[in-house]
């Protein structure tokens, strides 16, 4: 296993549409997989997609720690290949965000509150789950890093956007999430 290098905010892999992943159960394939969750666990985030570690295809990876599972079950970590998501309501919310190719920043991101995820997982079997909360915010993150999408665009207020160390001294904000 290898912790790889993660890509930052600028570089053109993350800005690009990631392709699909032809063959799920190869021995490349898992070997990333085995990278990327080492470099996940090294870097101390919750999720990581394959473009930021410069690898353009559709799979990341997440997890949920129990201390940001709230009244739900936290979620061992989960490898997505090929996903596809669908909101299931109309609802928004906004909470923080952090992304690993956006070191030392955070923001208070709009996000649907429940989502349809259909993908595949580490074997190739399709799946389909039915995510709310923390678990369907960072699998909205992470796929829209496949898409090239980083969360500033996403954002509408820029009040609840900048550096953590501002932020964590800031009375107005309270934030707690990291992605
Ligand atoms: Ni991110």
């Amino acid at each position: 296993m290898a912790i790889l290098k993660i890509a930052r905010m600028g570089h053109e892999v993350l800005t690009a549409r990631a392709a699909p992943v032809a063959a799920v159960d190869t021995p490349e394939m898992q070997r990333l997989l085995a990278d990327m969750a080492e470099t996940l666990e090294d870097a101390g985030g919750v999720g990581l997609a394959a473009p930021q570690v410069h690898v353009s295809l559709r799979l990341f990876i997440y997890y949920v720690p129990k201390s940001r599972a709230g009244a739900g079950e936290p979620v061992p970590l989960t490898a997505v290949f090929n996903p596809e998501i669908e909101p299931l309501s109309d609802e928004i919310v906004e909470d923080w965000e952090a992304c690993l190719s956006i070191p030392g920043l955070r923001a208070a991101v709009p996000r649907h509150t429940h989502i349809r995820l259909t993908a595949q997982n580490a074997t190739g079997a399709a799946f389909t789950r039915d995510l709310a909360g923390f678990e369907a915010r960072i699998v909205q993150h992470e796929y829209d890093h496949l898409n090239g999408t980083l969360y500033p665009s996403r954002l509408t207020d820029f009040t609840r956007f900048g550096f953590n160390e501002e932020i964590y001294r800031n009375p107005t904000l309270h934030p707690e999430a990291t992605t």
